[in-house]
């Protein structure tokens, strides 16, 4: 006969299990050539978060997202799962939505042809993704600039038009890779309270690199620091700071003990990183 069950068992087992990770990494190494970029780098990131990436220059940021993009494969011995099932990097090359670190707009495509590249890429109907995209032109800011070409706009216009082309190419996980990283504080400051209300509307999945600490905490769920190459995670620190976020957020005591801790993690990394450049120098 089987034993009773403890009392409360079957109520236990009706809870609601916790969502499983849409991203899983466990030890990711990357190697080119003698340059260890990544060595043991895990992370596991839930669906609908917006997690961002600070750590020192060099430090493998880029490498990561190539990989998760599916442009680069790990080394092996790494592990790999995208919405539960585990994959080769080169599995998930048009799953998720990537904007690389330059905007890598085509000079001779205007605005809207610029916007739905990926798109076209994957085949869809050039008319309609046409007007998808236009009909998107007033929620990034572009309205009236549908014919210009790149170099008619201005650094924070060309942002918002590659990040049009990620959200076009609509996929759960977006990577931005530093995307505000060319832009004046002031330009800066307007697009993340932009980008913060166009992932609330679109609810995405969002992995974000930036070297802006202000800018890793105001927008993410958590902030992950990597340690000096070859990276892996230094510090997972999660800000619980109520949303939607006002710009007075930034100068608040909660904000600013965020701040210390990561930006204590990140300058002992930093320095590392400049000491061995510096003995690596002739
Ligand atoms: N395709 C490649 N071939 C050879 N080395 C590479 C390649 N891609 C990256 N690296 C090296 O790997 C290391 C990590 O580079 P990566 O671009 O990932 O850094 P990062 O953290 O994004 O830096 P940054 O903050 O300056 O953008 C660097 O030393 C870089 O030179
Ligand atoms: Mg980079």
């Amino acid at each position: 006969m089987l034993p009773a069950l403890p009392q409360g068992a079957e109520v236990e087992n009706h809870l609601p299990s916790p969502p499983s990770p849409l991203l899983e990494l466990r030890g990711l190494s990357k190697r080119f050539g003698a340059v260890q970029a990544l060595d043991g780098f895990g992370l596991d990131v839930q669906p609908g978060e917006f997690v961002t990436v600070v750590g020192p220059s060099g430090c493998g940021k880029s490498t990561l997202f190539n990989i998760v993009a599916g442009l680069d494969e790990p080394d092996a011995g790494g592990i790999l799962r995208f919405k539960g099932r585990g994959c080769h990097a080169k599995e998930l090359l048009g799953q998720v939505s990537f904007m690389p670190q330059r905007d890598l707009l085509l000079p001779w495509r205007n605005v809207v042809d610029n916007a739905i590249l990926a798109n076209e890429i994957e085949g869809a109907n050039r008319r309609e993704a046409r007007a998808k995209a236009l009909s998107m032109l007033p929620e990034f800011g572009l309205t009236g600039f549908e014919k210009q070409y790149p170099h008619q706009l201005s650094g924070g216009m060309r942002q918002r038009v590659a990040l049009m082309r990620t959200f076009l190419f609509e996929r759960e996980l977006m990577l931005l890779d530093e995307p505000f990283g060319a832009l004046d504080a002031l330009t800066r400051s307007m697009m993340q309270r932009w980008l913060l209300d166009v992932w609330q509307r679109h609810r995405r999945t969002i992995l974000f690199i930036t070297h802006d600490v202000d800018e890793a905490i105001f927008l993410g769920d958590r902030v992950v620091v990597m340690t000096a190459r070859p990276g892996a995670v230094k510090l997972m620190r999660e800000v619980n700071l109520p949303r939607p976020r006002a710009p007075e957020l930034l100068t608040s005591p909660e904000f600013t003990a965020i701040k210390r801790e990561v930006l204590d993690a990140i300058e002992e990394e930093a320095m590392k990183s400049f000491i061995s450049s510096t003995a690596a120098a002739p």
